[in-house]
């Protein structure tokens, strides 16, 4: 790549701050496929047993999601040609919509270009000046860029911890309170406490005189598709979606897509069109991205052993992993972190498990604070494939 830099004074900056990550070991380098996404990939010529994507149910490579990105492209084209609301949007968009809304049990749904796009673009829409914002400190990144975004109070909770949101929460009375919390924390594994947290939401709405307005904002990238039969956190923890209660998702992980969703009531959704500036002032993604995302709902809703699988995959490795006396720290999901003392051990096993042709890298400070090399394990691995991990992780000394 031929760089061209007008400043050499901006040149020395970057060199030694590049040079500075090297040496922490904390530098961040892109690895490309030339494969499919799927549970074995290949990368620099060589075939690895793939535990680090997302794509739980093995969706990103399903012939009939495929298949449906491909018809929509010889109708619709590739590209979307302007935001949604400058002519954009394509009927897969609408019928994606309409499909998440019936997936969810809402009234509405919107679709949104990414994960990322979605919560910073909603949270600042939803939480405005005078408002508060409570956020889990493990929140994802992009609820912390939302946050920092919004002109609201923000205010972050221990995490997990409900006791500790609720004394945060008492001290705001009379303020609208945004709730927003991670359903399943992407690094960690482990599952917000949703019905403690809905209980103390629903009590601050009502009752007293200084009942306060709240909407809880919840995070589902990791539970949907993954949890409640694949509907996602709420139906795991039976909660109906009041309309205080909005979910976001993504496409982009079991659902094997790409994109994202928020449902929630019809006066939510007309909000977030009108205000949510990454909706406004983006451009929608394609119309066969839109198309493979339905079809990925549909299978998630029709394939119960999809999601047994991947159930019957994770409780396998957990407890193979847990034998060896592995800590997996207060993982109850597919994600499996395995923490280390060090970016150095880190770093260390993850060559390691690639020596023995596995694709598990290591997260680094800052994503994180302990270092780890984060598992997932999907639908589509075989039982060989978690017995050649758990043979390569005993190999390593
Ligand atoms: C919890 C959570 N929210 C949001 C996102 C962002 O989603 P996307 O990759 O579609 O931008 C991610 C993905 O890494 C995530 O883990």
């Amino acid at each position: 790549m031929n760089l061209c830099y007008h400043n050499d004074g901006e040149k020395l900056m970057f060199s030694r701050s590049i040079l500075k990550l090297k040496r922490q070991r904390l530098n961040r380098v892109i690895r490309d496929r030339s494969s499919r996404q799927g549970s074995r990939i290949f990368i620099e010529g060589r075939e690895l047993i793939n535990f680090a994507s997302n794509d739980y149910l093995g969706l990103a490579s399903h012939p009939e999601v495929v298949e449906a990105a491909r018809a929509s492209l010889g109708e619709f084209g590739f590209g979307s040609g302007a935001s949604r609301l400058l002519g954009g949007g394509s009927i897969p968009h609408l019928m994606l919509e309409d499909k998440v809304a019936r997936f969810k049990g809402t009234d509405a749904a919107l679709v949104l270009n990414s994960g990322y796009a979605a919560n910073t673009g909603i949270i600042p829409a939803i939480a405005g000046e005078g408002d508060v914002l409570f956020s889990d400190e493990l929140n994802h990144a992009s609820i912390i860029d939302a946050c920092r975004l919004s002109k609201s109070e923000k205010i972050v909770y221990r995490h997990a911890d409900v006791d500790h949101l609720s004394e945060l929460m008492k001290k705001k009375k009379g303020k609208r309170l945004i709730v927003v919390s991670d359903t399943v924390f992407s690094m960690d594994g482990d599952i917000a406490p949703l019905t403690k947290i809905y209980d103390l939401c629903s009590s601050s709405r009502s009752g007293s005189r200084a009942a306060n307005q709240v909407i809880l904002y919840l995070d589902d990238a990791h539970g949907t598709g993954v949890l409640g039969n694949g509907r996602g956190a709420l139906a795991h923890f039976g909660i109906a979606p009041d309309p205080w209660i909005i979910q976001m998702g993504t496409f982009s992980k079991a659902l094997g897509s790409f994109g994202a969703f928020v449902a929630g009531s019809k006066n939510t959704i007309e909000w977030i069109v009108n205000t949510a500036r990454s909706f406004i002032f983006s451009t929608a993604i394609p119309a066969s991205a839109a198309a493979a995302a339905g079809k990925a709902v549909e299978i998630v809703t029709s394939s119960p052993d999809l999601i047994r699988r991947l159930w019957n995959n994770r409780d396998v490795l957990i407890t193979a992993l847990k034998k060896k006396g592995y800590d997996t720290g207060v993982s109850e999901t597919p994600i499996i972190p395995l923490k280390m003392k060090s970016v150095k051990e880190a770093l260390g096993l993850a060559r390691h498990l690639e020596d023995k042709g596995i694709y598990a890298p290591a997260i680094r400070p800052p994503t994180v604070k302990t270092p780890r090399v984060r598992i997932t394990v999907t639908a589509e691995h075989t039982e060989a494939d978690i017995t050649a991990l758990v043979k390569a992780l005993a190999d390593y000394s």
